[in-house]
């Protein structure tokens, strides 16, 4: 069993890297072989649906994703791990992905394992007090201490119409297939 570790902070010796460590080294322990490797300090283009990929298996972008594609193709776990970044996994880490799973469609994910880790300072995660200031500590704390009032409830249900916008006709679907161009006329 293999699994593949994959860092998307820009930090290769920060808190995603030591959170990965641990992992590593407890599958490690259960007998399973473990590799960390560093995306998020290099240079991966977005993806930009090219979609030159759909015949080449590869990005056009010749980047790091290019290099994981083939050992995620062989991993039997993938894990991906991201500090927050503005509410959000950081850029590089998103990037990676969006590439990783868009060029490598021709390959068989059934039955691979997947797991993400994330760390983060204050609301994008859990509480782990990344200030000395007891106020502010206690904010981060409280932003999970809430209850709904019936009233906010009911305003929440309001916004269900249980109604679908896009439904699979057959007309739908010839429309979305006549929006997508041809592979070789995309710029
Ligand atoms: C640009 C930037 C934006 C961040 N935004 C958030 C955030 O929205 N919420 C949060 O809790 N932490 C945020 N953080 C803190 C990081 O998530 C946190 O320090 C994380 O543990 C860093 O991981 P690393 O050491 O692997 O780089 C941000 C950090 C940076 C550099």
């Amino acid at each position: 069993m293999k699994a593949l570790l994959i860092n998307g902070s820009p930090r290769t010796n920060g808190c995603t890297f030591t959170v990965l460590t641990e992992l590593k080294n407890t599958l490690e322990k259960e007998g399973i072989d473990a590799e960390i490797i560093h995306v998020g300090h290099k240079d991966i283009h977005g993806c930009t649906a090219y979609r030159k990929c759909a015949q080449t298996s590869k990005c056009v972008f010749d980047d790091i994703v290019n290099e994981v594609a083939p050992k995620f193709a062989e991993a039997d776990a993938f894990v991906i791990g991201a500090p927050v970044y503005y509410a959000s996994p950081a850029g590089g880490a998103i990037s990676f992905l969006d590439i990783l799973f868009f060029s490598t469609s021709k390959i068989d994910k059934t039955m691979k394992v997947g797991a993400a880790v994330v760390t983060c300072r204050r609301g994008g995660n859990i509480v782990i007090p990344g200030s000395k200031n007891v106020d502010h500590i206690k904010d981060n704390f409280d932003i999970f201490d809430f209850e709904l009032t019936q009233n906010e409830m009911k305003e929440i249900s309001a916004i269900n119409r249980n109604k679908t916008y896009y439904t699979a006709t057959p007309e739908v679907l010839k429309q979305y297939a006549e929006m997508v161009p041809p592979v070789d006329e995309q710029k």
